[in-house]
């Protein structure tokens, strides 16, 4: 099934720019913007005249004191002057946010060429001032004073689920158990990112350091260790969503397959901790449209903001039955050669997690992935791949499938 059959017409990402992620104290939220602009609209072949929309997601939440974003990409050029420009903002997914706005203007056809950009630059601020910010996108903790930030919010996750499920995992006690299964995800992820030419972190700490607490791995919120965690970044990532290809562009384009958006209540006692409920919805809408089982991916790039997160993806996914995702890891699925290979990028983990960018990042590697154009991370035969991208604790959840044309 296509877009086309739905909607009597395809999407194509067509070029795609990203910059490096990390701590990147030469670059301004403006100069990132511009600099994946630059390179996305330029790998379509396009010109700046031809880009119709431009979305722009970015989280920020008080981390920059900018607070209105949407015309930094028209300093690229000033054939963009004009051009109807709109910020998306939905937590940690805000760059999906704006990847599915823009597939809705292709597809309503009041543009045939968007830009889409995710962005943000969080370490300007100081600790106090990014935790503060991460936590306004929490019902119960926004504005709140707190000693772990978001980390405790999938700390508690990680403590439910390892009340509720810890009996199924091989190995007795949290970090003989739950524990090590969250430090091999976080192994995996470290290892893949020594790939990745764009991540933050290129450091393959091995499967002993993840799941041992240490001086150099210390707990942040009990149980989730650092390597637990995604770090704080910069950077910033675009794509050109087009109805067709120009002449000039430098890869194959890769075509949408499938998108789906659902959003879950915001109190958390309105949700099951351990079930990113609205999340599997997200997955089986995309699926569906795309008309394609978990079965029909080569692989997939999830928000693993957090290992815990990644662990209850492969439920929320399908790949296991819930309460059984370690098998996923056990078994070897989700390894590089394994049947779904999950996060080759090395994940939030390791190629880092500047928010707003995190969606569009996502998409973009996916699309290296299914153009031969991975570098490092290539896989073998990757004709289809999944993308998923979560702002809160499964509140607003987007997957997208993408394939190979
Ligand atoms: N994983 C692994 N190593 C990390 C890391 C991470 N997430 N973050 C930092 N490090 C390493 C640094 O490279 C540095 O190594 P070095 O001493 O060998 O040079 C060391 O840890 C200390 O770095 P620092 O920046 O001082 O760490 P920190 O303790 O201040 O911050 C976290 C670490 C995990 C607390 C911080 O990255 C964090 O808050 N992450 C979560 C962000 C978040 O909530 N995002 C939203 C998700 S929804």
């Amino acid at each position: 099934m296509s877009l086309k059959d739905q909607f009597g017409k395809d999407v194509l990402l067509t070029g795609w720019g990203h910059s490096k992620f990390g701590k990147l104290t030469d670059e301004t939220l403006e100069s990132l913007i511009v600099q994946v602009s630059a390179e996305a609209i330029q790998n379509s072949g396009l010109e700046p005249r031809d880009i119709d929309e431009i979305y722009l997601g970015q989280f920020n939440s008080g981390m920059q004191p900018l607070g209105f974003t949407s015309s930094l990409a028209l300093q690229l050029s000033e054939d963009l002057s004009n051009v109807p420009a709109t910020r998306t903002e939905n937590a940690c997914a805000s760059g999906s946010a704006a990847f599915q706005q823009g597939v809705k203007a292709v597809l309503a056809g009041t543009a045939r060429n968007v830009l889409v950009i995710g962005a943000e630059k969080m370490t300007d601020a100081g600790a106090d001032v990014v935790g503060a910010a991460l936590l306004g996108a929490s019902y119960e903790m926004a504005g709140k004073a707190s000693t772990t930030g978001f980390t405790g919010l999938f700390a508690e996750v990680a403590k439910h689920y390892d009340k509720r499920y810890a009996a199924g995992i091989e190995g007795s006690g949290f970090a003989g158990g739950l524990g090590d299964i969250l430090g091999s995800i976080a192994a995996k992820n470290h290892r893949n990112g020594m790939d990745n030419p764009y991540a933050q972190m290129h450091r393959d700490f091995g499967e002993e350091f993840c799941r041992t607490v240490s001086e150099k791995n210390p707990m942040v919120a009990e149980p989730l260790r650092r390597t637990d965690c995604s770090p704080v970044s910069d950077g910033a990532a675009a794509v050109v969503l087009s109805l067709g290809t120009a002449s000039g562009a430098a890869t194959e384009p890769v075509r949408l397959a499938g998108f789906g958006h659902a959003n879950d209540f915001f109190p958390p006692e309105r949700r099951d901790p351990t079930e990113f409920a609205a999340t599997r919805v997200s997955w089986e809408r995309a699926l569906g449209m795309a008309g394609i089982g978990i079965d029909g991916l080569d692989f997939a790039e999830v928000h693993d903001c957090f290992t815990i997160a990644e662990l209850i993806m492969y439920e929320a996914m399908g790949l296991t039955p819930r309460g059984e995702g370690s098998r996923a890891v056990q078994e070897g699925w989700v390894y590089k050669d394994g049947k779904l290979p999950i996060n080759v990028s090395g994940g939030l983990k390791a190629k880092g997690h500047p928010v707003g960018a995190t969606g569009v990042s996502q998409h973009v590697i996916a699309a290296m992935q299914l153009t031969g154009t991975a570098g490092a991370m290539q896989l073998p035969n990757a004709r289809r791949g999944a993308v998923q991208n979560m702002g809160g604790v499964g509140i607003a959840n987007y997957v997208s499938v993408l394939e190979a044309v």
